[in-house]
């Protein structure tokens, strides 16, 4: 059986909270200690108040003096599983195509579902995990990760079981998301109907029959499926008893984060071009707003959302990586977190919140992780920094000492 694992002394510790119907706030103690036991969190509070019954058992201690202790981030929006990159894309968008332009001439989305269709489930595996290593190594313990580049019923199922795997082999933890909706393949272009029927009748229901996915996702765009399309798919994954998420107001504004809101999604997700009646709708239907500044960073554009009229109207903002090979390669939260606060105003503090307790509300895991409280999972990151501002302040680099992951300390 594993000792107890005891970190004391931390200079400052981090605990997000959530509370219903509000952005949520993070309490910071000082001097503060987290006691875990096997892999979960058993006590948290000042070091000099640590029950004195914990030191008494054969302990494994970390001394965290002069570090900050906060829980694990939780990127609750990547596309992880891909075969192939796309640095010929970023050279046409140096010189001025835009992402839109390369879509419709048949690359982005479409260039990495010919190269997906290619790989085997263990070439796909092979090639995921250093990127989960990546995520890991920059303090994220759980990440939601989206199919979409298999876009035919063998590979979309490939790339869940590819997802199915790694969660079993992984230390970090995935929550898997079925985007058979991403784009239409090449082999539909005139079909587009064919295809939406193939998502709704075949691929949803066998999705959910072998409970690959947890949330099933679209990609609303006028370019990709309409609000109705869109509507339609949703509305047969939440039939199948998937929950539902939507790409939405990315590239332009539409209603498709408020058709998603009224269905009873639980995120919509980019919403850079939402306008104040999105965000009402937002409000009304309880639905987690997950920014992606990344993306709008990658892409060299300029329309980021509009996280303070989101938080100010007291929505629980969640902000995430979209990691994926085509409109964001960044893997790494702090970057984020430092994208958000220089472009979008968010404040340091706002960043902890919406990369850890709002993002585990954003994949229904708020009772599980996203904090540092007595009965979550022991997913901790000590940092080898002062305080909590300097995480996104020290922009491009992440000083972090040990990540204990599920109370094992994988990192010294
Ligand atoms: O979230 N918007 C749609 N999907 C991804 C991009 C995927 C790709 O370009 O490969 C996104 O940005
Ligand atoms: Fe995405």
């Amino acid at each position: 059986m594993k000792n107890p694992l005891i970190i004391k002394h931390a200079q400052k510790l981090l605990c997000p909270t959530d509370f219903h119907g509000g952005f949520g706030q993070l309490d910071i103690i000082e001097d503060g200690a987290v006691v875990c036991r096997k892999d979960i969190i058993v006590w948290v509070g000042k070091t000099s108040d640590i029950p004195p019954d914990y030191e008494n058992e054969n302990c494994q201690v970390i001394n965290a003096s002069n570090k900050l202790v906060a829980p694990g981030f939780v990127d609750c929006h990547t596309h992880p599983i891909f075969s192939g990159t796309r640095e010929h894309e970023f050279v046409m968008r140096c010189q001025g195509k835009s992402y839109r332009e390369i879509a419709e001439a048949g690359g982005g989305i479409r260039y990495s579902v010919r190269m997906l269709r290619t790989a085997s489930e263990e070439e796909l595996l092979i090639d995921a995990i250093p990127r989960l290593n990546r995520f890991l190594s920059t303090g994220t313990t759980t990440i939601e990760a989206k199919s979409g580049y298999g876009l035919s019923i063998d590979n979309e199922i490939k790339m869940l079981r590819v997802i199915r795997k790694l969660n079993e082999i992984h230390p970090i933890d995935i929550v898997p998301t079925f985007l058979g909706a991403h784009e239409l393949p090449d082999e539909y272009r005139d079909r587009r109907r064919d295809y939406i029927d193939l998502v709704i009748h075949e691929m949803i229901p066998m999705v959910a029959e072998e409970k690959l996915a947890v949330f099933c996702d679209v990609f609303c765009e006028d370019h990709v499926f309409t609000v109705n399309e869109s509507e339609e798919i949703l509305q047969a994954a939440l039939n199948a008893g998937l929950k539902i998420k939507i790409h939405a107001d990315q590239l332009t504004s539409s209603h498709g984060a408020a058709m998603a809101a009224s269905l009873g999604a639980v995120s919509a997700d980019h919403l850079d071009y939402s306008d104040s009646n999105t965000v009402e709708q937002l409000k009304q239907h309880g639905v987690i707003p997950v920014l992606l500044p990344g993306a709008v960073f990658f892409l060299g554009l300029s329309h980021y959302a509009n996280a303070r009229s989101m938080i100010d109207s007291q929505l629980p903002v969640a902000i995430a990586t979209d990691f994926n090979p085509g409109s964001c390669t960044i893997q790494s939260m702090p970057l984020i977190a430092s994208i958000s606060c220089i472009y979008m105003h968010m404040t340091p503090t706002e960043t902890w919140i919406a990369s850890t307790i709002n993002a585990a509300k954003s994949v229904c895991l708020e009772q599980k992780i996203g904090s540092l409280s007595v009965n979550k999972q022991a997913d901790i990151i000590i940092w080898d920094i002062p305080n909590e501002n300097f995480m996104p302040y020290s922009f491009g680099n992440t000083s972090i000492d040990n990540v204990v992951k599920n109370g094992d300390l994988l990192k010294t």
